[in-house]
């Protein structure tokens, strides 16, 4: 799903809404249930209520009645891959056990990693079990 997933995020990231930073981000998301929910980062002028990429194509997903995701590639025109701001891995975790993440860039390097490696002893749902 790799390649297919990648091919995704940079069709998603032609529609990006980046007047402000200009640095466009396209994300893929498969879901457990095996369909692809897409998503590109919509900035505002108040700065603060931009959305990334990766949350745009989960939160697409999830109010959609998925529930879990499998692997998530996220693009972006840089030199080398980048990978998904603290929030975004934040909510990765909310969604998954250990997501598998590509983070790719247009030039056709892929770094593979996953949400364990990204965000080691996350707070999540279990967490809040007393
Ligand atoms: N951005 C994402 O879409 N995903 C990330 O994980 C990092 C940052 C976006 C937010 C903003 O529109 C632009 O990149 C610059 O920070």
């Amino acid at each position: 799903m790799k390649e297919i997933l990648i091919e995704e995020a940079k069709k998603a990231m032609q529609n990006a809404y980046v007047p402000y930073s200009n640095f466009m981000v396209g994300a893929a998301v498969l879901m457990k249930s095996g369909k692809v929910y897409t998503g590109a980062n919509i900035e505002n002028s108040s700065y603060g209520a931009t959305v990334c990429a990766e949350r745009v194509a989960i939160f697409k997903a999830i109010s959609e009645g998925e529930t879990e995701i499998k692997e998530i590639a996220v693009v972006t025109e840089t030199e080398t891959p980048s990978s998904p701001c603290g929030i975004c891995r934040q909510v990765i975790a909310e969604f998954c056990d250990d997501a598998i993440i590509f983070l790719a860039n247009t030039k056709g390097n892929v770094i593979e990693t996953s949400l364990k490696e990204l965000l080691p002893m996350a707070f999540t749902k279990k967490n809040l079990k007393k």
